[in-house]
């Protein structure tokens, strides 16, 4: 099996799983950040080295508020347990999104677990909270114009991929290879567009709380299927 290097999952349908079981929203953004810690295990003894989930968007502000709230507890509390499970499993974590729009204390976690993290050489763990494509690559642009203005940059700078990749939240991230959406919707929700460009998709019906290792394995294994028919260049090997 050709184990991709980088996947990016966008985790869909905790509401539905829940509501499948009679049991509330909520319950199902908890049994879905339960599964997070899961498939990161699992990710890593399948030999994948970094692993980026859509966790929050700049769109989801606009659900209920309770709904956000509950969210946002949730987060405060995995990003906190998250410390010990990156220890215990070596694994780098970054955040992703414009952390400038989560609440103090949040952001402060954030800082805790990227700086306490960031010399563990097991999996590279992506968060991306509060993000939004499109709101990625304006930061990146101001942030080049920012530079030239400042005189980082020279005033006759050139843009090219690397400028833009450089001031990109995922500066130093292989694109992924693979990128998975559960629960039946087939879109990118304004996922990693840039760094998409080449990535192969794979979408499935199973909503996110119930994404178990063997899905994970499915997942993979077309993928693995869809490279060894076409190669990595787009030329057909077979
Ligand atoms: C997806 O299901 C839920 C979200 C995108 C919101 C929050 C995500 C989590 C709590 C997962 C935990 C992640 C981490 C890193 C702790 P949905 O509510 O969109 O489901 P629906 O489409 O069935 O309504």
């Amino acid at each position: 099996m050709n184990i991709p290097e980088h996947v990016a999952i966008i985790l869909d349908g905790n509401g539905r799983w829940a509501k499948s079981k009679g049991m509330p929203r909520t319950y199902g953004h908890t049994q879905g950040a339960k599964n997070v810690e899961v498939i990161c295990r699992e990710a890593w003894n399948l030999g994948i080295k970094y692993l980026t989930v859509y966790a929050f968007s700049t769109e989801n502000w606009s659900r209920p508020g309770d709904e956000v709230k509950a969210i946002m507890d949730l987060l405060r509390s995995y990003l906190k347990t998250c410390k010990n499970t990156a220890e215990k499993n070596h694994m780098r974590v970054r955040v992703i999104g414009d952390k400038s729009g989560l609440s103090e204390d949040i952001q402060q976690s954030i800082r805790e677990l990227e700086e306490f993290s960031r010399d563990f050489d097991g999996l590279n763990f992506q968060i991306a909270l509060n993000y939004g494509s499109r709101d990625e690559i304006i930061r990146a642009f101001n942030g080049i114009l920012g530079e030239i203005r400042d005189g980082i940059l020279p005033e006759d700078t050139v843009v090219t991929e690397d400028l833009i990749e450089s001031h990109l939240d995922t500066a130093g991230i292989p694109d992924p290879d693979l990128l998975i959406r559960t629960s039946g919707e087939e879109r990118l929700s304004n996922y990693l567009l840039w760094q998409c460009a080449y990535t192969e998709f794979y979408f499935t019906d199973v909503h996110w709380p119930a994404f178990s290792k063997d899905e994970l394995v499915k997942a993979i294994e077309a993928y693995s299927s869809r490279q060894r028919r076409f190669g990595k260049t787009g030329e057909q090997v077979e």
